[in-house]
């Protein structure tokens, strides 16, 4: 089955579900990008600060998929804000790719200053063609609104912590209201946590506790971001397109 995509931009389309990969090192990043892609998952997420560039890369490139299928993201690290075109540089270079889809501001840092001297950089390799979509991650709305005035290509996405037990429901409404997506990171809290609710759900529809918050995130409008290094987790976090919560459920979720 492909994974549903939302329409953005202008012709843009991204994955309602992506894979994360903070974390997972060396060969073991390799086999699980390849097996992640193998079972269905088109968006991958990486960062310069995971240190996975190259095994992503290579993982991406050992599958017999159309790049154009993949929807390939990466991120700048604060501490690479004042010399932003090496950081991008050595990304793509590590990438072992011509393009990312989505560039992300990692984290806004400390200063203004070089937070948009780094977003600036991003925006002069949109026009390249060598980033797609710009973004930024954990930005709040002041954050967002201060750059919405001075930049020149609006970010599409904004990453954030996002699960039933973290739901910046107003951040991500902001969002949504000024056309940026949200992608939630850390979506399964790590696989450890349970709630009476989610249990009860799990029962219903015969799926996992941890089935029912990815649902959920993507009945919410949220891009989750699942990480594992097992394949049957890696497998099992995608099967969540055979069923669908209630409003009322939906609604009972949100409020853990
Ligand atoms: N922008 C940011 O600042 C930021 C911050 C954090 C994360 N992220 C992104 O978001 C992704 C996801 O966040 P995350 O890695 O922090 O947390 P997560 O996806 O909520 O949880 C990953 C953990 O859950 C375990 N797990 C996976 N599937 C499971 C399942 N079905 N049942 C039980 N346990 C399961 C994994 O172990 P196994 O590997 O052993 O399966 C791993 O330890 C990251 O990988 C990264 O791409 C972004």
């Amino acid at each position: 089955m492909d994974v549903p995509h939302y329409n953005f931009g202008e012709k843009g389309k991204i994955p309602v579900i992506g894979f994360g990969t903070y974390n997972l090192l060396g060969q073991q990043a390799v086999e699980a990008t390849k097996f992640a892609i193998s079972v269905g998952y088109r968006l991958i997420d990486t960062a310069s600060y995971y240190e996975n560039e190259k095994e992503i890369g290579i993982g991406i490139k050992s599958v017999e998929i159309d790049r154009s299928k993949l929807f390939l993201t990466t991120k700048i690290w604060p501490s690479d804000f004042s010399k932003p075109e090496n950081a991008i540089e050595t990304s793509l270079k590590n990438l072992d790719e011509d393009y990312v889809d989505l560039f992300l501001i990692h984290w806004p840092g400390q200063h203004f200053d070089l937070r948009l001297k780094a977003y600036k950089a991003l925006e002069k390799y949109n026009q390249t063609g060598q980033i797609k979509y710009l973004g930024v991650s954990n930005f709040n709305r002041q954050q967002i609104l201060e750059f919405i005035d001075l930049v020149d290509v609006l970010p599409v996405v904004n990453q954030v912590h996002c699960s039933p037990f973290s739901y910046p429901k107003e951040l991500i409404e902001f969002c949504l209201a000024n056309n940026m997506l949200i992608e939630g990171y850390t979506p399964i809290e790590k696989g450890r946590r349970s709630h009476a609710i989610l249990t009860k759900l799990a029962q219903k529809y015969n799926k996992s506790e941890v089935q029912i918050m990815l649902r959920w995130a993507i009945e919410v409008g949220v891009i989750p971001l699942p990480k594992s290094s097992n394949p049957l987790r890696i497998e099992s976090n995608i099967d969540i397109f055979d069923f669908k919560l209630t409003t009322d459920e939906i609604t009972k979720i949100s409020m853990i």
